[in-house]
């Protein structure tokens, strides 16, 4: 059987890999403190604890109270663009809530911790990024992945910790806020769709990123923990096909059925410009090749978005630096 914990399993990913381990007859017990995911994406027949993994406490009692053999740590704020201005919440949520889950993993002999890292740990490298590239993170998101990365390789030398480590990048489907107004652009354009807003786009819209659905990702995260051959290993997953932001907008509309809905430039942002990566490593472990295209999958989640309706999205309220902050989230 194996007793899974999932961190962020109340949001977007760990929603759909809780809903996998499920599925496939394992118990999942969710820890998520709901700052951006929402109760309604915790699957039926998981156990939900709201809570944080910053609780010390907490994390032990969950870690003796249900026998947690697997852990799936997904919790973390993710807004990386935004990370420069909220540093210190950034490496306290995202690299010392690790620690903390790490520590307890290592306490209680957890056969096997999977983390989500993200592509970002490469910053602006070679591309396609291939895992063996030394890492370059240019934003303290990116940092504080690569330190947690760092720290799961020493658990495993000292510790015998077992891990696996994927970097997935721009991720979107059924279930992702899309009223968080600091990530997840398919999101942000079906929202602003809905509440009658134009679409907008920092700089001309020519950077690129390859828009990865959710199913070609959470089936094989959820299957990792199981899959001793795997173990110790970091995997860059994803689609493989690159699309610039003008080619989503233009998909996003056309599946909310909107061709014609205005799009506003904003200033450009300081940010990575092209962002893809290889994922021979992946497929050939895996034995998986991802299986929905760009339109399929904005089709899928603009069905979605069309019925579950337009999200309110809050301003992060802690911002530590303003300097150079986009003028559209000083607002
Ligand atoms: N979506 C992507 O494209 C993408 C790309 C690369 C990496 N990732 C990583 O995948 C993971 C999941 O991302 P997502 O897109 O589903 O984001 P998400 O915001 O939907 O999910 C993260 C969840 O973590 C929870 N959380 C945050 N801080 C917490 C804390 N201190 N204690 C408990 N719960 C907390 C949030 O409430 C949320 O439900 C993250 O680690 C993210 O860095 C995502």
């Amino acid at each position: 059987m194996g007793k899974c914990l999932v961190t962020g399993g109340a949001g977007f990913i760990g929603s759909h890999v809780a809903q996998e381990l499920i599925d496939s007859g394992r118990q999942a017990v969710i820890l998520d403190d709901l700052s951006g995911g929402c109760a309604d994406n915790v699957p039926a027949g998981a156990v939900f604890i709201k809570g944080s993994i910053l609780d010390t406490a907490l994390v032990g009692k969950i870690f003796a109270e249900h026998g947690i053999e697997y852990v799936f740590h997904l919790a973390a704020y993710a807004a990386e663009g935004l990370s420069h201005f909220i540093k210190k919440f950034n490496y306290e949520n995202n690299l010392i809530g690790s620690a903390n889950l790490i520590n307890a993993s290592v306490n209680y002999g957890v056969k096997c911790f999977v983390f989500t890292s993200s592509i970002a740990v490469y910053g602006e490298n070679q591309l396609p990024m291939t895992e063996d590239l030394v890492p370059l993170p240019e934003d303290p998101y990116g940092i504080a992945k690569l330190a947690v990365e760092q720290d799961l390789k020493a658990s495993k030398r000292m510790f015998g910790l077992d891990y696996v480590i994927f970097r997935p990048h721009n991720v979107y489907g059924e279930r992702q806020n899309i009223g968080d107004r600091y990530r997840n652009v398919a999101g942000i354009f079906m929202n602003q769709i809905l509440l009658g807003a134009p679409l907008t786009i920092f700089g001309d819209g020519t950077q690129t990123r390859a828009f990865t659905y959710i199913k070609d990702v959470s089936p094989l995260i959820a299957a990792s923990a199981f899959m001793p051959d795997v173990y110790n290993e970091a995997f860059n997953i994803g689609a493989d096909r690159h699309s610039t932001v003008n080619e989503l907008a233009r998909h996003v509309r056309e599946a909310m059925s909107a061709p014609d809905h205005p799009v506003s430039h904003l200033p450009e942002r300081k940010e990575v410009k092209h962002a893809f990566s290889s994922h021979d490593k992946l497929n050939k472990a895996f034995g998986y090749q991802p299986k929905y295209s760009l339109a399929q999958g904005i089709k899928a989640m603009a069905e979605w978005a069309k019925t579950s309706g337009s999200r309110a999205g809050g301003s992060f309220d802690n911002i530590e630096i303003r300097k150079n902050l986009p003028p559209s989230w000083a607002k």
